[in-house]
């Protein structure tokens, strides 16, 4: 393990061949996304129920609603002491959660991307979090190597994060949460996965690896690996329902277009027009949605 002012760089063993194709998505100035995003950067959906919610509040309530259904929404909180962000963006979750756990004594965040940690370590230092919020230089795949073994995470989540895993990349990660998750502790994922793979045809030519996602999972898979690493899945359904994840993906098309008119100018920002759109045509024919899952380790 090595130190930097940011982060500490955590290394395994195991090659990641798709790891650059992930940091390259997310190399560029926060500022730009934040434009899209909004202000907290968080970036997987959201649950609007018809209301009128921003963005940012639709983000937050659809991570709410999953702490809810995991049992730690407010008089669940104390029995969180470590919790891990699986793929932690911008480090606004971790912000978030780190207000939603008061008495939380550690939350670790992991990450490739070294653009998003440095973001995320200036959110954490402002909000007077250094003493509680930890963040890696980190494949996911790794998180066995972490700090402190002997103390469990008793919450990890994993939002928007394993859609950019290879199956690899996938089956080490659950395994390493295997390890580490606290007996009773939980997992929270959500994911845009596909709902028959052997079916599944993309509405836009598909020969482009839009977003670093190219490796399509099916709820079926992510459930095998949990309960194959000692994880009984406690509740699995669509959330945010299609009307809202077709919403989302429409909003965050229309932040690019009203923030950027003319000329887009990231990558990541263009391949997402292409991407919402694909994706938006996939959820309407029933072949993708947005799933929220839980499990506990037994
Ligand atoms: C769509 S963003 C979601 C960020 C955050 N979880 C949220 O809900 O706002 C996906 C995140 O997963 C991270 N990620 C992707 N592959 C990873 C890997 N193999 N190991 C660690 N982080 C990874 C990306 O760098 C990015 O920060």
């Amino acid at each position: 393990m090595s130190v930097s002012d940011n982060f500490t760089v955590v290394t395994g063993q195991e090659d990641d061949p798709y790891r650059s194709r992930v940091e390259q998505v997310y190399e560029e100035n926060p500022q730009l996304w934040q434009k899209v995003l909004g202000e907290s950067l968080f970036f997987h959906h959201g649950v609007y129920e018809g209301t009128d919610t921003s963005l940012e509040d639709a983000a937050k309530k659809y991570l709410d609603a999953q702490l809810e259904l995991a049992g730690l929404a407010e008089n669940g909180t104390h029995r969180v002491n470590r919790l891990l962000d699986v793929g932690c963006g911008w480090g606004g979750v971790m912000k978030y959660l780190a207000e939603r756990f008061p008495t939380c004594r550690r939350l670790d965040g992991i990450n490739v991307s070294t653009q998003q940690l440095g973001h995320a370590k200036r959110l954490l230092v402002e909000a007077g979090l250094e003493s509680r919020g930890y963040l890696f230089l980190c494949n996911a795949q790794d998180i066995p190597l972490l700090p402190e073994p002997e103390q469990g995470y008793d919450l990890a989540i994993a939002r928007g994060s394993i859609e950019h895993f290879t199956r690899e990349v996938l089956d080490r990660t659950i395994a390493g949460l295997g390890q580490r998750v606290t007996r009773g502790g939980t997992v929270i994922i959500a994911a845009a996965l596909y709902n028959d793979l052997d079916t599944y045809k993309s509405a836009l030519d598909d020969t482009v690896d839009r977003l670093g996602c190219k490796y399509r999972k099916s709820p079926e898979q992510v459930t095998g690996l949990l309960r194959h690493y000692d994880f009984t899945v406690t509740d699995i359904r669509v959330l945010p329902n299609d009307d809202d994840a077709i919403r989302w993906f429409t909003e965050v098309q229309r932040n690019i277009d009203a923030h950027f008119p003319g000329s887009i100018p990231l990558q990541a920002l263009r391949e997402y027009q292409e991407t919402a759109s694909n994706m938006v045509a996939a959820v309407r024919s029933g072949q993708v949605s947005t799933y929220s899952i839980i499990a506990k380790r037994n």
